[in-house]
């Protein structure tokens, strides 16, 4: 007996093809691969993300916290959306069997003997992609002393990324005799975007931040910066997300802690769930007692 002909009704013609969106500022007309590569940066769920900036070390050297990648940062991987690292550290200590999005650090040059803004692009796209890297970062010295070149390093970069689907992450760097208020970061912020990186990490101000991340047309992380007491980490990173930035690249106010494991969880509940700093900060404290 010949099935039944349901054919007709099978391929539904009177309802339209579902056109999915995309949950990132900005970014709904990037192609599939750069949508790919940030939905594993960005928790497509809340829209943001914990990244744990590890890449200090490309022009610091041996940070204190960082010392011992294997021993200190390895055992944060479950806690952190993605690692911002640098190649050399990814190939020689991170475990490959990671399944973890790698955020890699693809600019350098000067160490902190010399003058910062004097960076190159310091890492082939190819070797990105080779390393199934989830996007690259990039200093954008806005007002230093090498600011064309900076900018220039960066457009570059965004052009490699564009070619194979990698998104760039432009870190707006301020130069130590910068004032870091809202209108810098509003200029800084603005200018990377609009020069094509498809996110940037920028530093918190308490005054005008929002007007930082609502000028800024794609999504904006909030940079940690030196090291500060639990409650005011927690307090800044709540503030950030709270005036508009999906999500923090810590890494001092994460690894330089006494219980860093306690501190990224404290942080993960404030970027995800929207969790009060004082309520974060009593999880801190009790994770922090259960060792
Ligand atoms: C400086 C950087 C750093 O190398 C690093 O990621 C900073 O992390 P933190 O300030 O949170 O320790 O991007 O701009």
């Amino acid at each position: 007996m010949p099935e039944a002909d349901t054919e007709g009704a099978r391929y539904q013609a009177d309802k339209p093809q579902t056109a999915p969106g995309f949950f990132l500022k900005g970014s709904h007309q990037l192609d599939w691969g750069m949508k790919n590569r940030l939905a594993r940066v960005f928790n497509p769920q809340s829209g943001r993300t914990v990244m744990l900036a590890v890449d200090h070390g490309y022009f610091q050297g041996p940070t204190t916290g960082l010392e011992r990648i294997d021993l200190s940062i390895v055992p944060l991987l479950p806690n952190c959306d993605a690692l911002f690292c640098t190649r050399g550290i990814l190939r020689s200590v991170i475990p490959a069997e990671s399944q973890k999005p790698m955020v890699l650090r693809a600019s350098g040059g000067p160490s902190i003997l010399k003058e910062l803004s004097d960076e190159q692009i310091a890492m082939d796209m190819e070797d990105a992609v080779r390393l199934n890297a989830a996007g690259v970062g990039i200093q954008v010295f806005v007002g230093g002393e090498f600011e064309t070149r900076s900018i220039h390093n960066m457009t570059r970069l965004v052009d490699a990324g564009l070619r194979c689907g990698m998104p760039v992450m432009g870190v707006t760097a301020v130069g130590t005799n910068m004032v870091r208020d809202a209108r810098y970061f509003r200029l800084a912020c603005r200018i990377i975007a609009e020069l094509g990186a498809q996110y940037v990490k920028t530093y918190y101000v308490d005054d005008g931040f929002e007007t930082v991340t609502a000028s800024c047309p794609v999504p904006i992380v909030m940079a940690g910066g030196k090291k500060l007491p639990e409650i005011e980490a927690l307090t800044m990173a709540y503030n950030a997300v709270q005036q508009g930035a999906s999500g923090v690249d810590m890494g001092r106010n994460i690894f330089q802690s006494d219980a860093p494991k306690a501190m990224i969880q404290a942080v993960h509940a404030v970027v995800h769930q929207n969790m009060k700093p004082q309520h974060a900060l009593d999880m801190f404290h009790s994770l922090k007692s259960q060792g």
